[in-house]
């Protein structure tokens, strides 16, 4: 089985966590993309997605998917009933590092304002310790060179990731050789830099549920 098929078929199984009569939440990305394709045949049965980047709010309203505003959801629900998306690494606690597409800053607020994170990946993504991915971190542009100074200070190689800006107007730096043995702990300490927005950890936001594709199945990590 290939990587996309892989992926295609965790798509297709986190369907199973979308209930009647609520509101979703998607993440971004290829797996993502599978997901939504996926979503529209069952378009009917939910009030609406929230989108965590422009390009997946474009993806849903493609497929006649009502997209709504995080904030207007939230007047509705105390809580969007699942987030659905995908992840570059997770680790056996389902810590996950995300934003190889830019979007992680929605991507985190839409999994905090979610009763349950689903994240959908194929084997691939599996690692011991987060790290050999490059951690991305979306920064307001004047803070860029400090942080890559103190990136530089915890022993990564920061990059900054060209001819990118986010849905939010701001730069994205990537950290090369970064091991995260503490996640909880960096991405406290990358997000109290002044001028980040947020780090790809997702340890406070880790998974509850991963959907790991694999060449003779889906499997359930709980
Ligand atoms: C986007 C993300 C994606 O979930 C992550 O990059 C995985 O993407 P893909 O499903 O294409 O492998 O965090 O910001």
């Amino acid at each position: 089985m290939t990587q996309d098929e892989m992926k295609q078929k965790v798509a297709e199984a986190a369907l199973d966590y979308v209930r009647e009569g609520t509101i979703v939440g998607v993440g971004t990305g290829s797996t993502a993309n599978k997901f939504i394709d996926a979503l529209a045949a069952r378009k009917d049965e939910i009030v609406g997605a929230v989108a965590s980047s422009e390009a997946t709010a474009k993806r849903l309203r493609g497929h006649g998917i009502t997209v709504l505003d995080l904030n207007e959801a939230l007047t509705r629900v105390n809580s969007l009933s699942v987030y659905i998306d995908g992840a570059d690494e997770f680790d056996p606690n389902k810590n996950l590092t995300k934003g190889g597409g830019g979007a992680l800053t929605r991507e985190k607020i839409v999994a905090a304002a979610s009763d349950v994170f689903v994240c959908i990946v194929d084997e691939t993504k599996r690692v011991a310790t987060l790290g050999a991915f490059p951690l991305p971190i979306e920064v307001i542009p004047m803070a860029r060179a400090l942080v890559m100074n103190v990136a530089r200070k915890l022993g990564g190689r920061p990059e900054l990731r060209q001819g990118f800006t986010t849905d939010n107007g701001n730069v994205i730096i990537d950290v090369h050789g970064l091991r995260i043995d503490d996640p909880l702990a960096l991405e406290d300490e990358l997000n109290s830099v002044p001028g980040v927005v947020t780090n790809g950890i997702f340890a406070h936001q880790r998974a509850d549920v991963v959907l790991m594709g694999t060449p003779d199945g889906v499997q359930v990590i709980e």
